[in-house]
């Protein structure tokens, strides 16, 4: 048995090689918290990880895509329907259409949401891309305000602001329309988003911040820690991710990760997509995952879309499925990568340990429920965080049964944020989950299937309720 300790350092060590050695070393790195899981959204829960997609709402009728986005993802960020243009196209006039699709796509299929963006250069609608000054300024945190309160206890965490610094070896801010208006709009943006959604956790997002050695990743370091040294509310920073051959994951990545999250704050892969086929992708996929998964404070992992013909770099082929809706050969080392565990996720985003411990409260509801004769299902609990804990029903065939459905009843505030080897299906309230078999249910008596869930429970810590009826 390793320590946690032994794990983060062999984390290190083994992110340090990166590229053809880590994937020799990653095998020491192995101690699974739980069985493998099948999807990226089980394989990363087992160390209390996310793993998510960006989302088209065009796409959302299309059963391949919808299909696939379900099955391996939990947290959805918009592509492109929260941002500032398509929030507020006229001067006062919200649109709260394309984005409620996705949040009401991804809340009905118990995922949770990153709000993306708040403020940025780019995508501005064009009333404000002629805006200056203190008028601009105004309407920028007015927007932050109106569209955080608006998802107000939806959202995950926001990207309060985008891509705020230039490229190159200046390690200056980015010149814009918001930049002009004064050199503090960043904090005052996030100071607006804090007041808006005190729930949510707020985040600076941007690319080209892999290399610890490059400027803008250090101009944002300095930025992050200062913020930190003087109150600013800043929570998380996101790492867009998007590489290239021009532009390959960097060999120290895992040290960028970890100095950001040595500030106090967490860290989030937040639009990955690498350019690439074949097992070279797969190589620099498994790499950011390894890198992730050594820092305990790096919470999660989103990729920019879900297949290959999705993505905004659709001829760089840079995304997990190929335009079929086939896993890729990246897809599956970034599943390999995610099962071999890592670095426990130890609290994410709460440094305060909330009173209630994991395992000291829970009051064990009935455990079994005997179900309608057919079947049985059975709750034994997984692993637990400080916010939220994993749970597996276990079904058992008392007879031999050509199908089965479980349901699975969690009280408010808990949300199931997070299922494996199985099909939900959600009640209106979100509060009961009907799991149905992903393949054939066919059981002979006296065989068991076990499917797994992660609830956010909100402080209260109360198992679920399960029937199992079988046909
Ligand atoms: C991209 C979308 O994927 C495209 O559909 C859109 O045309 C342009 O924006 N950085 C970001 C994302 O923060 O919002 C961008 O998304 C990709 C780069």
């Amino acid at each position: 048995m390793t320590t946690p300790r032994q794990r983060y350092r062999r984390g290190r060590l083994a992110a340090a090689f990166g590229g053809l050695a880590a994937a020799t070393l990653a095998v020491t790195l192995a101690v699974p918290a739980a069985a493998a899981g099948s999807t990226l959204q089980a394989a990363a829960a087992e160390s209390g990880r996310y793993f998510g997609t960006a989302i088209a709402a065009s796409r959302l009728n299309d059963g391949t895509y919808t299909t696939i986005a379900n099955r391996e993802f939990n947290m959805i960020t918009a592509e492109n329907e929260m941002k500032m243009d398509a929030m507020q196209p006229s001067r006062g006039q919200f649109n709260w259409s394309s984005g409620d699709r996705i949040v009401n796509w991804a809340r009905q299929n118990g995922k949770q949401v990153r709000g993306h963006a708040l403020a940025w250069h780019s995508q501005q609608p064009g009333w404000m891309q002629n805006m200056s000054g203190s008028q601009l300024r105004t309407a920028m945190l007015d927007h932050v305000t109106q569209v955080a309160s608006y998802y107000r206890g939806k959202i995950y965490a926001w990207d309060v602001v985008n891509e705020a610094f230039a490229d190159g070896s200046s390690g200056a801010r980015r010149d814009s329309n918001l930049q002009r208006t004064g050199n503090d709009w960043i904090e005052a943006a996030f100071r607006a988003a804090r007041a808006a959604d005190p729930g949510a956790k707020l985040c600076y997002n941007d690319y080209n911040t892999d290399n610890w050695q490059h400027a803008k990743t250090q101009a944002v370091y300095n930025m992050v820690k200062d913020f930190k040294a003087r109150g600013v509310p800043i929570d998380c920073v996101g790492f867009q991710a998007h590489f290239n051959s021009g532009n390959p994951v960097p060999s120290n990545y895992h040290t960028t990760l970890q100095n950001f999250a040595d500030l106090g704050v967490d860290v989030q892969i937040t639009e990955l997509d690498i350019e690439g086929s074949g097992s070279s992708q797969a190589q620099q996929y498994q790499g950011v995952v390894q890198a992730c998964l050594s820092v305990a404070r790096c919470t999660g992992i989103t990729v920019w879309g879900v297949r290959d013909t999705d993505s905004w770099r659709a001829s760089g082929t840079p995304l997990l499925f190929d335009g079929s809706g086939n896993k890729k050969a990246a897809y599956t080392s970034v599943l390999n990568q995610l099962n071999q565990g890592g670095t426990p996720v130890p609290n994410p985003g709460n440094p305060t340990p909330t009173p209630t411990q994991p395992g000291t409260t829970p009051t064990p509801t009935p455990t079994q429920n005997p179900g309608t004769g057919g079947c049985t299902a059975t709750y034994s609990e997984g692993q637990k965080w400080n916010d939220r804990f994993n749970g597996t029903v276990t079904i058992r065939a008392n007879t031999a049964i050509s199908g089965w459905s479980s349901t699975v009843t969690v009280r408010q505030p808990q949300r199931i944020i997070a299922t494996w080897n199985g099909s939900p299906t959600w009640d209106s309230s979100g509060n009961v989950m009907t799991m149905r078999p992903s393949g054939s249910g066919a059981l002979a008596a006296g065989q068991t299937v076990s499917f797994g869930f992660t609830v956010q429970h909100n402080g209260n810590w109360t198992w679920p309720t399960l029937t199992c009826s079988a046909s």
